[in-house]
């Protein structure tokens, strides 16, 4: 990462909420259900699968733990019978992890029961390296009811190998990504090669091992592996997936397709969309130049905020 750019993600927060919601409006499905619905109807209609996911993480308080679940099961509701394959995707700290573990155990255990019934899948997603061991523990005490549960890796964990290791007699769905969150070099690869070639060696774990990757990216390089690798093991559609985020690599989309492989996206959405705003914003040095530029050409500069 160049020096302006490191300087204008530290800047970041700093630029007014509402230029960052226009120029993030991509990556966000809707503020409301019934904007999510209308973007899930959109894409099932070209034939790409969807995971939603509610934006929020890290409650403080259980009533919102319970709201989040309540609105989980709004969804469900909506979601029951809309695409192929309707799935939503969970961060147990928007359940209440941070409060209390099994808070946000009951919660996931009524979410993926409620979805089960209305034939709707769940992944958890997962987030910083403080919560790995409990949503890993979670993940397996809720599977043993629900085995179609999927879970999220991230490549750039050193321990990643160790864990899909240890998930690989489940056979079960695991969401391969490179991982978001700023982790120390003692916990996490910070070399782009050593990410993708973590990355690369866990989908082939998870394909030899008969599980289910959900292979994560939009890093071009990382896509032709996977594609080569389900060529020479002669995996079929059903037992692989694609995913990328709303807004990203529509460029990519194609390939994979023509490839014969289903492309699933991840549709956030719902009021709390600042944080996942910015961490998209953050991975785009090109937006981020763009942002700036507008905030210092146009009339918009908020200097209650810029000017401090
Ligand atoms: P990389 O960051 O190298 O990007 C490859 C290329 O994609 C870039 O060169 C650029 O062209 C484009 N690109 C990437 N991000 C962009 C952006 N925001 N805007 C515009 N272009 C962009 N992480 C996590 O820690 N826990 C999780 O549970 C999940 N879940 C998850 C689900 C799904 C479906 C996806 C696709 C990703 C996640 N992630 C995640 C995020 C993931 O860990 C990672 O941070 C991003 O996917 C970016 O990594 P890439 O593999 O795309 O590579």
């Amino acid at each position: 990462m160049d020096f302006l750019h490191s300087v204008l993600l530290r800047a970041l927060p700093l630029v007014p909420r509402s230029l960052i919601r226009r120029v993030a409006g991509r990556y966000i499905a809707g503020e409301t259900r019934e904007g999510l619905l209308r973007v899930v109807e959109r894409l099932h209609a070209e034939e790409i699968r969807t995971t939603v996911d509610l934006l929020g993480e890290n409650v403080e308080t259980i009533q919102e733990a319970k709201g989040a679940a309540d609105e989980y099961d709004r969804l469900l509701d909506c979601l029951q019978g809309k695409g192929p394959t309707p799935q939503v995707s969970v961060k147990l700290s928007l359940l209440g992890l941070r409060i209390d573990e099994l808070l946000a155990e009951s919660l996931l255990l009524r979410i993926v029961g409620r979805a089960s019934r209305l034939g709707v899948g769940v992944f958890l997603d997962m987030e910083d390296s403080s919560t790995t061991d409990v949503t890993l523990r979670i993940y397996r005490r809720a599977r043993e009811g629900f085995p179609s549960l999927g879970i999220a890796i991230q490549a750039y964990l050193r321990r990643s190998l160790r864990d899909v290791l240890d998930l690989l007699p489940l056979r079960p769905a695991v969401r391969v990504c490179k991982g978001i969150y700023n982790e120390p070099e003692t916990l996490a690869f910070k070399d782009r090669q050593q990410i993708r070639e973590s990355y690369v060696r866990l989908v082939e774990l998870l394909l030899d091992g008969g599980a289910y990757p959900a292979i994560a990216t939009h890093d071009a390089w990382l896509i032709e592996r996977s594609l080569h690798l389900i060529r020479s093991r002669r995996v079929g559609a059903e037992s692989h997936e694609f995913q990328m985020l709303l807004g990203v690599g529509e460029k990519l989309r194609p390939r994979i397709r023509a490839a014969g492989s289903f492309l699933r996206l991840y549709c956030p959405y719902g009021p709390d969309w600042y944080s996942y705003s910015l961490r998209r914003l953050k991975e785009n040095p090109r937006m981020t130049g763009y942002i700036f530029k507008s905030v210092f050409t146009s009339k918009i500069l908020d200097r209650g905020h810029l000017g401090a």
